[in-house]
């Protein structure tokens, strides 16, 4: 800790008797504290003090006015200014407020930094200081004052702007960062996490019982401000992660209790693709939940950890597939900017190993692949960027301009509804003649045949290669994860969600042989759909972008969570959109174009049904697909 000169005091001079609207409500074990400014906000945090240490110490001396323990909500402001005036000051407090967590009660102590050694505090700012009252004021050693204003603190080094928690104890103040949080109402984490200055990440330690929901915490945009966005394209943006993904610190539950059970150590190092979003700014949040070792199942299969809420339309509707803690977390929360998810058999997904896959568990090692949600196509483009890009031969390096064509399977359409379909046509003719496209209408079938020669559908020829992850999964890790659990828990075999109970069943079963047939039957579909399906183009990357409806229950057409409620059509004639992208292995997105009105089975009242069709570009065009959504922003074509 630094030993600094002396702060100044001012509180016998212009504060007497002003009361800090700090109040702790809660003090943990670890020592992290949760306390509230006196408004009915929720709560800030403070993570453990022996995990994050404090920012900055300074001997405020046996004259400081509290000398026992006492928590003072500070701010501190740094300053790029050679002249520092009281407009200054104010304006940049005033900047601060748009943060979404800072608010104006954190000053009541007040740090200000200059960038620029010898800048002048000026009169106008010592009347405007002087004019908040403030008991605590710490002034960098590098500002000269231009009347005596007391004793300046020595700045050993620059401390981010934003909210801070100054603790005084022993004649010494230590400044803390703190942490707005909250409520996981729609149940999509697992937990939150905070970072340890060693790099790991501590759980969070919050929890609204009155909600039985736990809290989230989260920083201000505020300490990530001077970052340079050249070196952290990703600075200040919150995302949180799948449960089957590792971080450094935290349990992988693998979305399975029993999992979490038995392989309770936490993790200590966090998964190569994640510390890469890192590396780049961006500031993780904590776990969100995971259908069971990722196996997509329905909402009412997911007895293991409970299903999320989708907050959209009647709060009762589906969140598709085994990232549902990521996509209830985006969909709910203006918090986050992102959330990461991942893909075997078609969600979301990034050209096969264009991210890389360790510390993630393993699916299927040929179709697995990481994804994210967001609900911001420029920062979309910007983590395809900087994330996939940077030579990677998964990924055909750009620039490319993007793909011209839409290509129009002509089976997959029209969507199980008038509405949905008519909004789908009116969306293709404003983007082709936005955007100077053309539509190529196609018969994917018809071309199956003529290359695959098979007789019967796409979806009967695939239909095998499915089952891939019912090898993978358990040679990777299921064999040895029943085996340890059998030994720790007197022979018993662990409890799983049905989803993962029945292949697994058949695992010990499944010959390498036909493993072996459906690998090779999957690189002939790869074969198939990128060099006859969506070929590759010189200029464009991929020569045209495939589309398709994802819902489940034919498009158009509300699905539940419910799935007594629910109509699933039949794939068999074709095939399933959704598992296109993943056995081809190439990227696929999924945008929202709009919304129809449908009659709640559940509200009784009519709500919104968004909308949305997905995008399947030629393998490795990751980034010509970002390049497709960005042209359409601030064109009204995003919903
Ligand atoms: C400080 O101001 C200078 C001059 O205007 C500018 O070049 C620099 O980028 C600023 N630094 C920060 C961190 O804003
Ligand atoms: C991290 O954990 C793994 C698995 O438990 C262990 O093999 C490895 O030695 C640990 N590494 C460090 C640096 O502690
Ligand atoms: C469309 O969905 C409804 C259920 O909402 C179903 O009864 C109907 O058969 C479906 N039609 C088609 C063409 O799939
Ligand atoms: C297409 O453009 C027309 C004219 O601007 C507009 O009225 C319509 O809402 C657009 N359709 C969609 C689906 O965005
Ligand atoms: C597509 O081609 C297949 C096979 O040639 C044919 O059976 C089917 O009717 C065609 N579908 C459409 C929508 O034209
Ligand atoms: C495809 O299989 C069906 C049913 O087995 C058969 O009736 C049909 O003749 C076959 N067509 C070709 C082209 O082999
Ligand atoms: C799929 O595998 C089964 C054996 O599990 C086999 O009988 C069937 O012919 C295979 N289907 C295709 C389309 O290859
Ligand atoms: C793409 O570029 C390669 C190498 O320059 C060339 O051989 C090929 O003909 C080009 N393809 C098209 C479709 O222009």
């Amino acid at each position: 800790m630094t030993s600094a000169r002396l702060v100044v005091l001012f509180a016998l001079l212009w504060a007497f008797g002003i009361a800090s609207p700090f109040k702790v409500l809660l003090t943990n074990y670890d020592g992290s504290i949760v306390y509230s400014l006196g408004k009915p906000t929720n709560p800030y945090y403070v993570p453990s003090p022996g995990k994050s240490t404090a920012v900055g110490s300074y001997s405020i001396g046996k004259n400081g006015v509290n000398w026992e323990l006492d928590f003072v909500p500070f701010t501190v402001v740094v300053l790029n200014a050679t002249i520092i005036t009281g407009k200054v000051i104010e304006d940049t407090i005033e900047e601060y407020k748009k943060d979404d967590v800072y608010v104006a009660d954190f000053l009541v102590g007040l740090q200000i930094i200059s960038l620029i050694k010898g800048a002048e505090l000026d009169e106008s700012a010592i009347t405007y200081l002087k004019s908040l009252s403030l008991p605590y004021l710490l002034i960098d050693d590098r500002v000269k004052c231009s009347s005596a204003i007391g004793k300046s603190v020595k700045n050993t080094g620059i401390v981010p702007p934003g909210p801070y928690v100054g603790k005084i104890e022993s004649g010494m103040l230590s400044l803390f960062p703190t942490y707005a949080t909250f409520y996981d109402q729609y149940d999509a984490f697992m937990t939150g996490a905070t970072p340890n200055d060693d790099g790991s990440y501590a759980y969070a330690r919050i929890w609204h019982p009155e909600q039985y929901e736990i809290m989230i915490p989260y920083p201000s945009k505020l300490y990530t401000s001077l970052l340079g966005l050249a070196q952290y394209p990703l600075a200040g943006r919150r995302f949180a992660i799948n449960d089957i993904i590792d971080l450094d610190g935290i349990i992988t539950g693998g979305g399975s209790r029993e999992y979490a059970r038995l392989y309770n150590n936490p993790k200590n190092e966090t998964a190569p693709a994640m510390a890469k979003l890192i590396a780049l700014g961006a500031v993780p949040l904590g776990k969100t939940k995971s259908a069971t070792f990722a196996w997509g199942a329905w909402p009412d299969q997911t007895d293991d950890i409970p299903y999320s809420w989708n907050p959209r339309a009647d709060g009762y509707l589906g969140l598709s597939a085994s990232s549902y803690g990521s996509a209830a977390a985006i969909a709910a929360y203006p918090e986050l900017d992102c959330t990461i998810g991942t893909d075997t058999e078609g969600v979301l997904r990034t050209t096969w190993r264009a991210v890389e896959v360790e510390g993630i568990i393993t699916s299927a090692i040929t179709l697995d692949s990481v994804g994210f949600l967001t609900r911001d196509p420029v920062l979309a483009q910007t983590i395809a960027n900087v994330w996939e890009g940077e030579a990677k031969p998964a990924l055909a390096p750009g620039p490319f301009a993007y793909p011209k064509k839409i290509i129009y399977p002509t089976e997959w359409f029209p969507v199980n509804s008038s509405a949905a379909q008519s909004l789908i046509d009116s969306w293709i003719a404003n983007v082709t003649t936005v955007l100077g496209m053309t539509i190529e209408y196609q018969n994917t079938s018809q071309i199956f045949q003529e290359v695959v020669g098979y007789n019967g559908t796409m979806g009967e020829w695939t239909t095998n290669v499915s089952s891939l992850n019912i090898y993978d999964k358990w040679v990777t890790m299921g064999r040895q994860f029943v085996e340890d659990y059998g030994k720790e828990f007197g022979g018993r075999y662990p409890e799983l969600d049905v989803s993962v109970r029945t292949p697994w069943a058949e695992s010990p079963t499944y010959t390498k042989e036909y493993y072996d047939e459906n690998t090779e039957r999957a690189w002939e579909f790869t074969d198939f759909i990128n060099n006859h399906v969506i070929p590759g183009n010189n200029d464009t990357c991929s020569d045209g972008l495939w589309i398709y409806q994802i819902a489940d229950t034919g498009g158009g057409v509300p699905e539940y969570r419910d799935r007594t409620l629910d109509y699933f059509p039949d794939f068999a004639e074709a095939m399933r959109g959704a598992s296109i992208a993943p056995f081809a292995p190439t990227t696929d997105i999924t945008v929202p174009i709009g919304q129809i009105p449908y009659m709640s089975a559940i509200s009784h009242v009519e709500e919104q049904l968004a909308i949305t069709l997905n995008f399947v570009a030629h393998r490795g065009c990751d980034l010509a697909l970002m390049e497709f959504l960005q042209s359409m922003c601030g064109r009204w074509l995003l919903r």
